[in-house]
């Protein structure tokens, strides 16, 4: 799978991790940043991630804060892009097959990095649903256009 990956400084160490599973994995992974520990601003590199989806450069995002909430707010403010904040196997799953998530955020402060990697691993293999699902995705969709 094509995916765009970022983090700030907080998420650095674990998003260099989960790059080099994700390349072992077979993914193809364009990193945007950021390059270091050095502090950064989380919302830049959301923005850059978000953007990749939405124009379809990549398949898929991947971000990295230290809570992963900052992360989740700043890349759901990009029109087509859903991100969820994924803290356990279950919340990878279901923000797949429920609501089609196409950005996977996590806080590297909260979650064992083994464990984000884990959670990646299954959010990627994990289907969207539709039926259902669809309708209230689509709801959910509309709220961009309605600003
Ligand atoms: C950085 O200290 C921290 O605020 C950031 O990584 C993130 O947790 C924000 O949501």
């Amino acid at each position: 799978m094509k995916l765009s990956i970022g983090s700030d400084h907080a998420g650095f160490a674990v998003k260099e991790r989960l790059k080099k599973a994700l390349q072992e994995q077979g993914h193809q992974v364009a990193d945007l940043g950021s390059t270091n520990e050095e502090p950064c601003d989380y919302p830049d590199y959301a923005e850059k991630v978000a953007r990749d989806v939405a124009k379809g450069t990549a398949e898929r995002g991947v971000l990295i804060c230290g809570t992963g909430i900052g992360m989740s707010i700043a890349a759901n403010r990009i029109s087509g892009v859903l991100a969820a904040c994924v803290h356990d196997r279950v919340t990878a799953e279901m923000s797949r097959r429920h609501n089609n998530a196409n950005v996977f955020c996590a806080g590297a402060r909260i979650v064992p990095a083994g464990e984000i990697e884990a959670n990646l691993k299954v959010w990627l293999e994990t289907p969207f649903e539709g039926g259902r699902h669809s309708r209230r995705v689509e709801k959910i969709v509309k709220l961009d256009k309605k600003g």
